[in-house]
């Protein structure tokens, strides 16, 4: 386990910020709204760009006040409609270990319950955190915008270029994590220059996320993952280990879904992305200052890759 999620100052924090996403995410005067976007944050999930938040404040010296607390919860928001959106835009039934809001309130409601937590974050980021904070969450939520629609658009490209996932997943998933540090360099009140360095973990360490969980998706069961495995091969949505597999064997990618997952877990993508994780992992943690106390989010992403690997041996043993 990280050490970030399990150190007292975070759980602290973060039990702070769960009451705010609650107070924000149940605040319509419609109560489907509330019961929709309750379900989805009670269903679980890590915390872990609101603790990213927080850790980043921890790291600068400073305790997490109101303004820093709730911009987390603002963070985690935008991460909850993100995956209501994603599911809808994936067709995929489970989440968080539970059916989807697509699945069980159907599309349309599924789609507003999203721009409603979206809309909600901003808000209040802009009435109860800062203009610069609800700056860089507004341009966050451009890029994810951004980065699910390329993939929408590369989505049935077997040349898909790798360049283009990357710019993808920047867009999607690095973003905010650069804004999670980046908000948390902000709320304390860290140099320009310090917020910069912040910004380039956060990026790097979102782009190994993104892809470890990419890899995951490749290779692990449904039930350990939580939402459905293989479900990025079935959408023919064709991620940058598969990519980079690709290179190696420019069939990979013939055939349907059942032919293409067992031809790939054949292939050493489990190897190569592990590598590939590796080497961004290291640049994102000589991004962090210094002079700060930065232990603990220099642990993560290596802790996250070793975590992955082992899963992935886990499973391949048992198999
Ligand atoms: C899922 O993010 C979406 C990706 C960027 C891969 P998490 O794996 O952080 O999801 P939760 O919040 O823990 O459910
Ligand atoms: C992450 O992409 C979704 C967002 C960042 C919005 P994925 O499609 O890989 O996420 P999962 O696998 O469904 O959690
Ligand atoms: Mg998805
Ligand atoms: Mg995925």
């Amino acid at each position: 386990m990280e050490r970030l999620l399990t150190h007292p100052a975070i759980v602290a924090g973060l039990s702070k910020v769960e009451s705010r996403i609650e107070r924000l995410s149940g605040s319509s005067t419609l109560p489907g709204i509330n019961a929709g976007a309750e379900r989805i944050i009670q269903a679980g999930g890590k915390r872990l760009r609101p603790a990213l938040t927080l850790g980043t404040v921890l790291a600068f010296g400073k305790a997490a006040d109101r303004r820093a607390v709730t911009a987390a919860a603002c963070i985690e928001l935008i991460h909850a409609a993100s995956l209501i959106h994603d599911d809808l835009m994936d067709g995929a039934s489970q989440r968080r270990g539970t059916p989807t809001l697509n699945a069980t309130l159907g599309q349309g409601k599924a789609l507003v319950i999203g721009d409603f937590i979206l809309a909600r974050a901003g808000l209040a980021a802009i009435t109860a955190v800062s203009k610069p904070v609800a700056e860089v969450l507004a341009a966050t939520t451009v890029e994810l915008a951004e980065g699910q629609y390329l993939e929408a658009v590369d989505q049935f490209n077997r040349d898909r270029t790798e360049e283009s996932a990357l710019r993808s997943i920047t867009g999607k998933t690095a973003a905010l994590f650069r804004a999670s540090c980046l908000v948390g360099a902000l709320c304390a009140k860290a140099s320009p220059e310090e917020r910069a360095k912040m910004a380039v973990y956060g990026e790097k360490f979102g782009l190994v996320f993104q892809i470890l969980d990419d890899l995951l998706d490749l290779t692990l069961s449904s039930e350990t993952l939580g939402k459905p495995a293989g479900n990025d091969v079935r959408q023919s949505v064709y991620t940058l280990p598969l990519l980079r597999a690709r290179g190696a064997d420019p069939h990979l990618l013939d055939g349907d879904a059942e032919t293409i997952l067992a031809r790939v877990r054949d292939s050493g993508i489990v190897d190569d992305t592990l590598a590939y994780c590796r080497d961004l992992a290291a640049q994102a943690v000589d991004a962090l200052p210094a002079a700060k106390d930065v232990g603990l989010l220099a642990d993560l992403p290596g802790s996250y890759i070793a975590k992955a690997a082992d899963m992935i041996s886990t499973r391949a043993r048992a198999a």
